[in-house]
């Protein structure tokens, strides 16, 4: 995992956007985010501790790259639009890369650049963004509360008056 603000230099939202300047695990969490290191070649014990912990009852995996995934580049666009969700976002990386842009406490983009063995949990009502590194091809596991279930609530749209993401300006953002 490396953190660092991201840098609007026109190009690719896959290549690094690197502005150099870091973001810490410490600053990561003021925001809520968390994030744990996982040997995931030797077994799954930890997330399922994890998952006993703070009570997530299902998983599944996601395999995004071009042979598996199809209209990769739309599903790409999909994850790239600013959204927040009601539940946490949690996702541990099996293999391949992938950057995960969430919205700093002045509402500019940090980038997380995760790999495997990462475990990044984004809290409900954070505004976010995902995409691939240049190679387009990542594996995670996708942890959840209770069923899998994949709302988006677009920036774009506007939205107001939504309880989750004012629960998350109040307790983070405030
Ligand atoms: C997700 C990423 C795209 O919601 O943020 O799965
Ligand atoms: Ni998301």
């Amino acid at each position: 995992m490396r953190a660092y603000y991201y840098k609007e230099d026109g190009s690719d939202m896959c290549s690094p956007h690197d502005s150099g300047l870091s973001v810490s695990e410490q600053d990561l969490s003021r925001v809520g985010v968390l994030y744990y290191q996982i040997d995931v070649d030797y077994g799954l014990d930890r997330i399922d501790e994890i998952c006993e912990e703070r009570n997530y009852k299902s998983r599944d995996i996601v395999r995004i790259n071009r042979e598996e995934m199809q209209e990769l580049d739309a599903k790409l666009d999909i994850f790239f639009s600013e959204h927040f969700h009601e539940d946490e976002e949690i996702r541990l990386i099996l293999d391949g890369c992938g950057y995960f842009d969430l919205r700093s406490s002045a509402d500019k983009w940090i980038r997380i650049l995760v790999q495997k063995g990462d475990l990044l949990i984004l809290p409900a009502g954070i505004y976010h963004r995902f995409t691939t590194t240049e190679d387009k091809r990542i594996v995670a596991m996708r942890l959840f509360k209770e069923n899998p279930k994949w709302i988006a609530i677009n920036r774009s749209e506007n939205p107001v008056h939504n309880q989750f993401r004012n629960d998350y300006v109040g307790q983070y953002l405030s």
